[in-house]
């Protein structure tokens, strides 16, 4: 009786997670059609973007490193490499804040949350898109693609992105990404990622759909080739360029040195990397890799495994030229000041499941056919003082966007569905 019931039960999560998929699918082939419909159009421009856009901000001092007093002026020229799985949703409400106050112009997307990822990115795809105007920041997950995104901003903007391990990312990844990878429904047992790592080569072949979300895929969301061995040339030249375009490669496990130096290589201030972690799964719902496993997984991800200890090594080398105990001064100083905010804005001072979040606003956006992320609630009788900025701390990405006035229909519609059947 016990083993029917359970059989039963397994074969309606099953069924269910085949609906969810299949409908999954569908949708990111009309996304495809949709974004290849609108490309292919453009020719040559020039590299960079000529001339600012009505309501940029102009106020000339973006463009240079000193004041006249001497004093640096804070960057308002901003690529963000928005990479899957790294803490980068974090970073993106830091930098929302900053666009805000600044009364900065972003390039977004139009219609959804990103720009028609997996495709590599077109600047035709940013909404209000004109050729040669100019941006200040672009900050929401593409496939990177240099010579388009350097159309959007002026020449001297800053590059950055966010790396994190790729043994823990992949993990993520896996947990996250599962029922929009067809070759993993095929997996069986309880342990699905320990099964797939044993021997990734028997369910994994690159043709198969959305197969980047189980292997390199830092190396996939760069633009490069996520099925290259490590030791191939490519991976090399690939590093290679990364680091000539990206100005400052920020850490996930180091998240708070990380952004002591972005505030160095931004010239911004202490109170503008304020932050919460958005976005954290459910403790239960990480599975904790052995060292048996995480060696699997980071020989399977051997492209984005070079490039992880290629960009830990030029991280620390930069932490060091900062002086390290300045740098555990100020670390000290960003986690006392976050944790005061944390005391202010959040009921109960810790993340909460997101059925226990009141206001809708807040709940974070959920992987297909799981509810493990977390999200907050705001603390009531917050001192006005703090209200809006405790608010927009705790505002998940999607929410945000909305806000800040895109319209986001496709992934609405997307989410709709997605609650609707599982
Ligand atoms: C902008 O800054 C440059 C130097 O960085 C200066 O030569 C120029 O006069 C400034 N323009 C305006 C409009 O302030
Ligand atoms: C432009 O940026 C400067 C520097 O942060 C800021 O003081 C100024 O208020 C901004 N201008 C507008 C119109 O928002
Ligand atoms: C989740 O696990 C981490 C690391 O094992 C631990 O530090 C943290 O306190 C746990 N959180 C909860 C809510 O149990
Ligand atoms: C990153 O570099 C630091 C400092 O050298 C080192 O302690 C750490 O083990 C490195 N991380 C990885 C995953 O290699």
């Amino acid at each position: 009786m016990l083993g029917v019931a359970v059989r039963g039960r397994r074969w309606q999560s099953m069924a269910r997670g085949l609906a969810v998929g299949a409908l999954f699918t569908s949708y990111m082939v009309v996304l495809y059609c949709l974004s290849t419909s609108a490309i292919k159009q453009n020719v040559r421009v020039a590299l960079s973007c000529s001339h600012p856009r009505l309501g940029h901000n102009t106020t000339n001092t973006s463009h240079s490193r000193t004041g006249l007093s001497g004093e640096c002026v804070p960057k308002m020229d901003i690529m963000f490499m928005k990479t899957h799985k790294t803490a980068s949703s974090t970073l993106l409400n830091i930098l929302f804040r900053f666009g805000e106050k600044h009364r900065l112009d972003f390039a977004f997307p139009d219609g959804r949350n990103d720009f028609f990822y997996p495709s590599p990115f077109l600047s035709s795809q940013v909404k209000n898109y004109q050729p040669g105007a100019c941006f200040n920041i672009v900050c929401n997950h593409m496939r990177f693609n240099v010579h388009e995104v350097a159309k959007l901003l002026p020449a001297d903007a800053a590059y950055i992105t966010i790396l994190r391990d790729p043994a823990e990312l992949f993990e993520s990844s896996y947990h996250y990404y599962h029922w929009a990878v067809p070759l993993t429904w095929g997996i069986s047992g309880d342990e699905k990622l320990t099964t797939f790592l044993r021997d990734p080569g028997s369910y994994y072949t690159p043709e198969s759909y959305n197969s980047f979300y189980l292997r390199n895929l830092l190396f996939f969301d760069f633009g490069l080739d996520n099925n290259l061995e490590p030791d191939h040339p490519l991976v090399e030249r690939g590093i290679q360029a990364l680091s000539k375009q990206f100005q400052l490669v920020l850490m996930a496990e180091y998240f708070e040195e990380s952004l002591i130096l972005l505030k160095e290589t931004l010239c911004w201030a202490m109170d503008d990397l304020l932050f919460f972690k958005l976005n954290v799964r459910k403790n239960s719902s990480v599975s904790r890799l052995t060292p048996e496993l995480r060696a699997k997984a980071l020989k399977w991800n051997g492209a984005d495994w070079r490039l992880y200890q290629h960009f830990n090594t030029t991280f620390w080398a930069k932490v060091e030229a900062y002086g390290r105990s300045r740098m555990e001064k100020d670390v000290r100083e960003l986690k006392r000041k976050n944790a005061e905010m944390a005391a202010i804005c959040i009921e109960g001072g810790v993340a909460v499941d997101a059925r226990m979040i009141w206001d809708r606003d807040l709940i974070p956006w959920q992987p297909v056919g799981q509810s493990s992320i977390l999200g907050y609630n705001l603390r009531k009788n917050i001192d006005p003082k703090y209200r809006e900025l405790c608010r927009k701390m705790l505002t998940p990405e999607i929410q945000y966007m909305s806000e800040l006035g895109v319209n986001l229909w496709l992934t609405h519609l997307w989410g709709w569905l997605k609650d609707t059947i599982s």
